[in-house]
């Protein structure tokens, strides 16, 4: 008991990013500006920069990540931080340890600056209340991720000037996704127009309160839309029956150059990876660079969590 009010009696007051919910219009607006100059930087011969020198840098992935765990890897190391990305498999987690026994193991180590992701929704904000510096959360459940949304509102800028005023269809597996949820509370605040789009089953009730438009069919959803937005299925976090067949659900909710032929002729496709292919998108329309930015999302993926690094990062 001791030992814990002593823990909290040093804590000090940090500057979290825990979901786009928490964001002011003004902080969205200077992580943005702040990583268009990063996009400049990531395509010069030099890319290291001491911004970030002296501070140490911890990743913690409790989910498998290709993309968000090695952009924050390499964000990191070219704003000169110290970046240790946790090995799980090899950790004491493994061993039974609770996240709050790992929080406090890895607080004493002094990071700056910490990255997770989890599989239960909330886990960072619990983890930002027990330790001493900046947490970022990378996902979290089914909550939020909200540096993929930061990162989707730079790729449509770059592309379009602006988010205000666009209509953007969500398609897929609406109901477990995080990435869905960041970016209509983002795309949102920016001023867009948001249809989401899939089978009834994978809408979550009562999701018109987000201020969206829910449809069930593709053609309905897509029409007139200037970005389309497309989900993987999230079979992990499945519980039960939503879907009658993979194939099945390619023919009603996969984009096929048919449905997205309702959206306009300039429409732009993205999709926040890991794709499945035959699935959720046609193979050619993913990699059809006249449409698809989703290898740009990718891009800008390490700009935008740069910039998150950067501003959130501890201070003193
Ligand atoms: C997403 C995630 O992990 O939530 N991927 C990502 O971060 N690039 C989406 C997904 O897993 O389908």
């Amino acid at each position: 008991m001791a030992i814990i009010r002593k823990l909290q009696a040093v804590k000090t007051e940090q500057d979290h990013l825990l979901g786009i919910q928490d964001l002011s219009f003004s902080k969205v607006t200077s992580i943005l500006d702040q990583a268009k100059t990063f996009i400049t930087l990531n395509k010069s011969a030099s890319k290291k920069t001491d911004i970030l020198r002296g501070k140490t840098q911890i990743n913690l992935f409790f989910e498998p990540s290709t993309r968000t765990q090695s952009s924050f890897e390499l964000a990191g190391k070219r704003l000169g931080a110290d970046v240790m990305s946790m090995n799980i498999v090899n950790s004491a987690i493994k061993k039974g340890e609770t996240l709050i026994d790992t929080a406090m193991t890895l607080n004493a180590m002094h990071p700056d600056i910490i990255v997770i992701r989890h599989q239960d929704s909330g886990a960072p904000n619990l983890l930002s209340q027990k330790v001493n510096c900046s947490v970022i959360n990378a996902g979290d459940g089914s909550r939020e991720h909200p540096t993929q949304a930061l990162l989707d509102a730079l790729t449509i800028i770059n592309r379009k000037g602006k988010v205000e005023g666009l209509k953007i269809a969500i398609c897929g597996d609406i109901l477990h996704s995080r990435v869905a949820r960041s970016n209509i509370y983002l795309m949102n605040m920016l001023g867009a127009k948001i249809n989401v789009v899939g089978p009834k089953t994978l809408l979550p009730h009562s999701i018109e309160r987000l201020d969206v438009k829910a449809f069930t069919d593709m053609k309905k959803g897509l029409d007139n839309c200037d970005i389309v937005m497309m989900l993987r299925l999230q079979n992990e976090r499945m519980h039960g029956s939503f879907l009658p067949s993979p194939r099945e659900y390619y023919e009603y909710f996969g984009l096929t150059p048919d449905k997205l032929k309702m959206a306009k002729k300039n429409a732009l496709i993205m999709h926040p990876g890991p794709m499945n292919r035959g699935v959720e998108i046609d193979t050619n329309l993913a990699d059809d660079i006249n449409r698809s930015v989703i290898r740009e999302q990718v891009e800008l993926g390490v700009a935008v969590r740069m910039a998150c690094l950067k501003i959130f990062c501890k201070k003193t």
